[in-house]
Formats: structure tokens, sequence, C-alpha cells
């Protein structure tokens, strides 16, 4: 029995010594010290001892047991701190890694302009206020002196949802939904997308920005149309800026004027950017139309007001030295980095 507890315990040993995994120490636990284990075993063989032999045996297979155990403790151990640190080593981070860099998205020309203009207007005390791109013809032509059968109607290209319905062709539309809700004093502006079905080419698209102004009080006149004007296209455009009145027509204003600046590019000398004549057209603008305020239930006896509609996009092409306004809208990216 002394011999096979010898055997046993240096099989034993020398297994623990070669193993090479958790999982095999487990199985050599249980192969020797389990229930069903060898050691185990020797230790159920003891009743056929004498009572003389069976203490001396049963020590030293208590001893064998508890080398073993230590054996076993000690390698489970020694794997464990090895499998902790091949993961360690698996899971390193390399700091010397470039790390990705992430592009910086940028304002869109048209948005870097029109934040300029809020700020401007705002500066004046011009409230902001937004309106539907779907409108209806009562509120885009109707209310605005535009009945069905005017021949004006022709000035603008019209997208049509329905018979009634329709792409807004001006942000004039704003300026009747504001004299609904609000009464005199007015002061807003309302920047805005409008859609024309016009031929497409590299100063018209069928979607373009306007911002609309318009103001109403007792006792305002061309004169106040005109300093607000010429105080927006200095600070646009810088100090020097001069600004020219022209008579034109709209059908909601009365008297109307088109107005120009001095091209930034040339300073009125003439250049490819004016076409030579040293202007550039940016807005169209006039005195409110008496039966515009009426439709919207404002005395013009009592009330006058001004209105102006400016152009987004000819401003920011112009601003930025843009060749095409088809550019604004294709969201290449090669174009837009560069802003
Ligand atoms: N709505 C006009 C246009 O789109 C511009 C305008 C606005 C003119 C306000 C006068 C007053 O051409």
């Amino acid at each position: 029995m002394k011999q096979q507890l010898e055997t046993i315990k240096e099989t034993a040993k020398k297994a623990i010594l070669e193993c090479e995994n958790e999982r095999a120490i487990e199985e050599i636990r249980v192969k020797y010290l389990g229930k069903k284990g060898e050691l185990t075993a020797i230790l159920k063989q003891m009743g056929s001892l004498s009572a003389e032999e069976r203490p001396v045996m049963g020590q030293l297979v208590n001893e064998a047991k508890q080398k073993l155990e230590e054996l076993i403790s000690q390698k489970s151990n020694e794997l464990k701190a090895k499998a902790t640190e091949l993961k360690l080593k698996a899971e390193t981070v390399d700091i010397t890694m470039p790390a990705k860099v992430k592009k910086q998205g940028k304002l869109h020309p048209l948005n870097t302009v029109l934040n300029d203009m809020i700020d401007i207007f705002q500066s004046m005390g011009f409230d902001v206020l937004d309106g539907p791109e779907v409108e209806t013809d009562h509120y885009n032509f109707e209310c605005l002196n535009v009945p069905a059968d005017h021949p004006a109607r022709d000035m603008q290209d019209t997208f049509y949802l329905g018979e009634n319905l329709l792409l807004r062709t001006q942000t004039s539309a704003a300026q009747i939904r504001t004299m609904e809700t609000r009464k005199p004093p007015i002061r807003v502006i309302c920047p805005g997308r409008v859609f024309r079905a016009d031929e497409v080419d590299a100063t018209h698209s069928p979607v373009f920005h306007q911002i609309e102004g318009l103001v109403v009080d007792k006792g305002i006149t061309m004169c106040d149309l005109k300093g607000v004007l010429e105080q927006f296209a200095r600070e646009i455009y810088g100090p020097d800026t001069k600004v020219k009145f022209r008579p034109s027509f709209f059908p909601f204003t009365e008297p109307s004027v088109e107005v120009d600046v001095t091209c930034s590019k040339c300073s009125g000398g003439g250049c490819r950017v004016c076409k030579g004549s040293g202007w550039i057209e940016i807005l169209g603008a006039g005195m409110v139309h008496p039966n515009v305020l009426r439709s919207c239930g404002i005395d013009p006896d009592v009330y006058s007001g001004f209105a102006f509609g400016i152009g987004l996009d000819r401003l920011t092409t112009t601003r930025y030295k843009i060749s095409d306004i088809r550019l604004l809208f294709e969201n290449d990216k090669r174009f837009l980095e560069q802003f």
C-alpha cells in the first residue's frame, strides 16, 4: 500500500508540474483527490489494515493529500497569473497609433450671410419670424394685391400643388401673416426659401432665399425705408458702399423701388461680376400698398409702412465671388469646405 501511495504521489506530482492550463489542473485534482480519486480509493482500503498499521498509513495518506493539494493550488495560481498576463498583453493599446481625425463641419455660406443679416436687423430692433413654404394663393398673391387675373402673376412662375396651394414664390406672403397676428408698431424680418419655375442657369435656381422686411407704424415714410436699407448695405458691404434707388413696380407696394449697391468687387468701376455697370441689384422694396394694409385690417389712413425683399443668394455669391448660384445647392463638399 505504501508502495502504491508512493507511485500515486510521484505520478501526480509529475502531472501537476507538466500541466499547462487551468482546466487540466482541475482534472488532475479530481483524478487524485476527488470522491472517486485514487488517493480517496487508498483511504477506503484502510479497513483491511491492522490496528497498528492503520494510523501510520493514515498519516502518510494525509501527508500525501496535503502535499498534492499544496502543489495543485500553487500550480493553479501560477497558471492564473500567466493567463492574466497573456490577456493583458493581447489587449494592450498602442498609444503611438495615429488618431482618427474627425472633420469639423462648418456653416453653409448662405447661413453665414443670413446670420450676419439677422444681426444687422436685430440691432435695428427687428424681430425674426418664420412662415410656411407651402402657401395658399390667398397669402402669396390675393392679399398682396395680385388678384387671379393680374398680369403681375407672370412675374413669378409658380409651382402649384393644387388649385389653391402652391410653393411660395416670395417671402412677402409672410407680410400678410404678420399683419394678421400683430398690430402696429410692426418691425419684422422673415427669412426663408422661395420657389419659382424659372429656367435654371448660373444666376437662376428654382429654389432660392429671400429675407422679407416689414415695418408698419404711424408716420412711416420713404425716408425710413431709405435709412434702414442704406444702413443695412453699409454694414453688409462696407462703409463706403453707395446705394441707388430705382423706380420699379410691385403690386403690393406703392411707390416701389429696386435697390442697387456699388459692386463690392470693383467698387463701382465696372467688372465681370457687375457686368460692367458698377452696380449690383440686391432687393425690391416700397411703401406698403393701402390695399394690402386694408386686407389685413389695418387702416391706411392711420398707419403706413414699408416692405423689402432681399435676395440672400445674390448677396452670398457676390460676397464670396461665387460664379454660379447652383453651387450653393449641390452640397459638394469640395465647394463647401472652402468657406
Ligand atoms: N417679393 C418681391 C419679389 O420677390 C420683392 C419685394 C418685397 C418687393 C417686398 C417689394 C416689397 O420680387
